[in-house]
């Protein structure tokens, strides 16, 4: 017999539905809107959704929603979480004009966050890594990716991928891990980008698959970083260590990332700011989700990815923070859904099913995790508001009324409350 039934009753439960695929097209916009609904799980598992009051199992401890918002947590599927220091200096840079790729190109964006980062040591990480953690948690996201790719020496990678770890075990946050060595090259491989390449696929790919730190490998494929060719090399010697593939593509130059993306079937495939037509075509045709991260194109002050055009050939859109020092310094997820409904032109139902089941799809997790329907996690979130409408429109304060992760309260109005296992 099971013990420990949980409700949520008086709910309104808005949640995607699980068609055992991505949401792509039309499906995109499809939720389940259940008013006065009642939500039950016993030992983090959901047993039941159903409208109106439900017969509860006897003992079952009842939790009033007094009519609010309830959605599944949300699932941030790309960020850089784990990073030594910040880069508030390259305002000055950037205001003069400065664009990302000449900060970048001139020794500072991410090469100053990796001596940042190697400067620190584990448990600085750790503990930085807890508290975004904490601030993530406390704006309804329950589940995240998180990258390596400031370290960018076997050592150092697996140190921050550590970090990571132990984080996770300290934080009621669930995290899929992402090595990431192709974030850029080597400070030691400067000017031999080529030697960078052959390191990466003969020592630290194996390593960190023998490591077992990491389940997806990701790669910048960018114009001045890593070409297609260079790109392909590293995802398929990745792909032979086991990893699953992510791509940062067509973040900055349509260079062919999409497509590259689409050929070899990446989980999913990132950014796509500057996407061609023929990108999307070969995505609307592979099994690859589209990542898409408005933040970034809001502080980089970039065009936003050409997200209706993707809907509209079938491309699943999943949407994500990119949270890093350099291009999107904000962990905020809501931020994120005012951005997709105002300049990605996205409505409030295919917002929500980009930031729950497509963005656990993304990170494959979606067998457990994206919506509130039987044998799911019960990862949800209890929303300062009755309709979802709002929370899109609403921007600049935190809508969170309570999260609960696996079957338990862990935030209440905005405080986190979980212990923490030290
Ligand atoms: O996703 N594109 C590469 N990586 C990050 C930025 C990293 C940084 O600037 O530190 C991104 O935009
Ligand atoms: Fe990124």
């Amino acid at each position: 017999m099971r013990s420990g039934y949980k409700a949520i009753v008086n709910a309104h439960i808005v949640t995607p539905q699980d068609l055992g695929v991505p949401l792509a097209g039309e499906h995109q916009s499809s939720v389940r809107d259940i008013k006065n609904a009642t939500l039950l799980f016993a030992d983090g598992i959901i047993i039941d959704v159903q409208q109106g009051p439900v017969d509860l199992p006897a003992g079952t401890e009842i939790h009033d929603a007094q009519g609010c918002l309830v959605t599944p947590g949300l699932v941030d599927p790309h960020t850089h979480l784990i990073h030594g220091g910040s880069r508030e200096n390259e305002i000055e840079y950037k205001l003069k004009g400065a664009s990302y790729m000449q900060i970048h190109n001139a020794g500072g964006g991410i090469a100053s966050t990796v001596r940042a980062t190697r400067e620190s040591t584990k448990d600085q990480l750790v503990k930085k890594g807890l508290r975004i953690l904490d601030n993530m948690l406390a704006l309804g996201v329950t589940t995240v990716e998180s990258k390596s790719g400031y370290g960018l020496s076997t050592r150092e990678e697996l140190k921050s991928l550590q970090a990571a770890r132990e984080a996770e075990i300290k934080h009621p946050m669930d995290i899929v891990h992402t090595f990431m060595g192709a974030h850029s090259v080597a400070p030691e491989y400067q000017g031999n980008r080529t030697g960078y390449i052959k390191h990466l696929i003969q020592e630290m790919i194996p390593a960190v698959a023998e490591s077992n730190l990491a389940e997806f490998c990701d790669v910048f494929c960018e114009k001045g970083v890593f070409n297609i060719v260079q790109s392909e090399r590293i995802l398929k010697a990745a792909a032979k260590h086991g990893f699953k593939l992510k791509l940062h593509a067509d973040e900055i130059v349509s260079m062919g990332g999409a497509e590259l993306g689409a050929k070899l079937n990446v989980t999913s495939a990132d950014h796509l700011m500057a996407i061609s037509a023929a990108g999307i075509e070969a995505m609307a045709k592979s099994q690859t989700l589209a990542v898409i991260l408005p933040g970034t194109s809001f502080y980089l002050r970039k065009e936003y990815a050409p997200v209706q055009k993707m809907i509209k050939a079938g491309v699943p859109i999943a949407l994500a923070t990119d949270f890093n020092p350099g291009s999107c310094p904000s962990e905020n997820m809501q931020f994120i859904l005012n951005l997709a409904y105002l300049y990605l032109r996205m409505n409030p139902a295919q917002i929500l099913n980009a930031c729950t089941i497509n963005s656990a799809y993304a990170v494959d997790r979606a067998t457990t995790l994206g919506s509130l329907e039987v044998g799911k996690q019960a990862d949800f979130v209890i929303w300062n508001s009755d309709n979802l409408a709002y929370l899109v429109y609403r921007f600049g304060t935190n809508h969170v009324k309570q999260v609960w992760k696996n079957g338990c309260k862990v935030v209440e109005e905005g405080r986190v409350i979980y212990d923490q296992i030290s």
